[in-house]
């Protein structure tokens, strides 16, 4: 409510802790960033690359109190491309204006760039100069790429850790981040372990989500990975508010239709404004177009989904979860991805999907008790589009919400174990949300349920993210995991690894001897292998004294 009334400067809530003082022309933040008088304080961004153009972002944010209206409704920002880190050959410039109705955000569509090329970039308004950006064009179409690497992130909880294992990330140098949603959490401020949210409740304003947006924007590990790598987003629930279906609340009755569609407006405007994405994912009101895709020449086609916007209201049992007419996609994007993976002539057919495709049964034994805000809630949309799978190349999902990693064969019938193995998903795990978890408990719920669900190859609770080398014969993962979010000092290491082979429905984990065994089968058998596999990586990486309790997740 303090937030609300006040337009609070938003410098005043930079630091994210918010105690720390930005009055004078630098301060240390709570996040341990520094913040200087820089109008650049969010950093710079790029993102949605093209063949021949991508997307730069910053925004600006008045270094006095007084937030937006310290500026004049418009300022000029001149933006500058170079083929080089010093900009001694600039190959694109020109000059873009931040204006105080998109809360003084720029997105430059750099256009006329080279395919497959690295660009470093920069922007100058107001006396300052931004930090400079390093970013990458997609390969030219009809090219044939030997590798794409991409790192698959999600669900960022300020509140649950800190964002260091983007320092691994960084070091892995992916050619593209693929953000999946949760870029920030709606969750008010609460003491929960490292740092807390701005203001004193939940954003629903345009004002309240920028400031969200700005506490997120100062932390450096991820303004490091911003500056150096270009993204693909698309949001999740928490970007609006958790398990929003469609145009309805997660609690319609608190929150009527209405009143909701005006707070969603308001997020996605503040999603805009912070992410680098083209105009066409301008939002419109309350609506925003951000399903897409992106071409790696011949190797990958990307496809980004939309799973939030077009849904029915989740269910909350297995009788409705059946029901024929249920969507989580929609008819037109459903068409539109089917079209687009008939049409592609790639070799892999990646899919963004925000949430998990894959069954999940949480009921040990007789029975099924569903992921009910994932697609196991829209059973008969998904069965459609697993056995339309069989007609497309190489379908691989990408995934996040679950704060695990989950690894799975994914099957025209989950019911059947049978059935036809029709395409792979990787669900990433979480690069804070949820903190470091107690494993020997999580491995202790999971262990009675693993047989029911022979389609995986793991569940694992620990912090991370999936790196993703996709080369034409294989798409090779490495789960990368951090031993804590809680401090600054985690150290990372291979957690497991996959691969998918060019033509062969499904994933076979590559880390264990029996990779092709299902954890079911055997799970004490699982856990020791697993808990093998992670001395190996332990031995020539950093040694973790709870790694040795890993295992037992998978
Ligand atoms: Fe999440």
């Amino acid at each position: 409510m303090a937030l609300g009334a006040a337009g609070v400067a938003a410098t005043q809530m930079l630091p994210g802790s918010a105690s720390a003082s930005v009055a004078g022309a630098t301060a240390t933040a709570g996040a341990g960033v520094k913040v200087s008088g820089t109008v650049f304080k969010l950093g710079v961004a790029s993102g949605d690359p093209l063949p021949n153009a991508v997307v730069l972002w910053t925004r600006l944010v008045p270094s006095v109190q007084g937030g937006a209206g310290v500026f004049p409704p418009s300022v000029p920002v001149t933006w500058e491309v170079a083929s080089d880190s010093g900009f001694a050959t600039i190959v694109r410039s020109g000059t873009a204006s931040a204006t105080a109705s998109l809360g003084y955000s720029v997105h430059v569509d750099v256009t006329g760039l080279s395919p497959a090329t690295s660009y470093w970039y920069r922007f100058k308004a107001q006396g300052n100069t931004s930090r400079t950006g390093r970013t990458r064009t997609a390969p030219a179409a009809g090219s044939s790429p030997e590798k794409l690497r991409i790192a698959l992130a999600s669900c960022q909880n300020w509140q649950h850790g800190y964002f260091t294992v983007y320092q691994d990330m960084l070091a892995q140098q992916p050619d593209l981040v693929l953000f999946v949603g949760d870029y920030i959490y709606e969750s008010t401020a609460y003491s929960y372990r490292v740092r807390r949210h701005e203001g004193s409740g939940e954003p629903k304003t345009l004002t309240q989500y920028r400031a969200r947006y700005e506490t997120y924007g100062t932390d450096a590990d991820l303004q490091a990975m911003r500056a150096a790598v270009p993204f693909v987003v698309t949001f999740d629930d928490h970007e609006v508010e958790d398990n929003w279906a469609g145009d309805y609340a997660k609690d319609p009755v608190a929150e009527p239709t209405a009143t909701f569609l005006k707070r969603r407006a308001a997020a996605f405007q503040a999603y805009y404004e912070h992410m680098p994405i083209r105009l066409a994912q301008k939002p419109s009101g309350d609506d925003i177009l951000i399903y897409r895709s992106f071409d790696f020449g011949d190797l990958a086609r990307l496809h980004v989904l939309d799973t939030r916007q077009y849904r029915d209201v989740q269910p909350t049992d297995n009788a409705t979860a059946l029901q024929a007419g249920r969507v989580i996609m929609g008819d037109a994007q459903h068409k539109w991805l089917v079209d687009g993976m008939a049409g592609s002539g790639a070799r892999w057919n990646l899919v963004a999907s925000q949430v998990m495709m894959a069954e999940t049964d949480s009921l040990a034994g007789e029975g099924k008790e569903w992921a009910y805000d994932a697609w196991d809630g829209y059973q008969v949309e998904r069965a459609k589009l697993l056995a339309e799978f069989q007609d497309f190349r190489n379908p691989v999902v990408l995934s996040g919400d679950r704060h695990r990693t989950i690894v799975s064969d994914l099957k025209l019938d989950f019911d059947d174990v049978d059935s036809a193995v029709v395409g792979a998903e990787f669900v990433g795990t979480s690069i804070s949300s949820s903190g470091d978890e107690d494993l020997v408990a999580f491995a202790a719920e999971w262990a009675p349920k693993l047989a029911d669900n022979p389609h995986w190859k793991i569940i694992d609770a620990r912090r991370g993210y999936l790196l993703l080398d996709i080369t034409n014969g294989t798409v090779d993962a490495q789960l990368r995991t951090i031993s804590t979010v809680v401090k600054r000092d985690g150290t990372t290491s291979t957690g497991a690894t996959f691969r998918v082979t060019d033509g062969v429905p499904g994933v076979v984990r590559t880390d264990i001897e029996t990779a092709s065994a299902s954890p079911s089968e055997s799970p004490s058998e699982s856990a020791s292998e697993s808990a093998s596999a992670s001395e190996s990586a332990n031995s020539t990486e950093s040694a973790e004294p709870t790694d040795t309790t890993d295992s037992a997740s998978s």
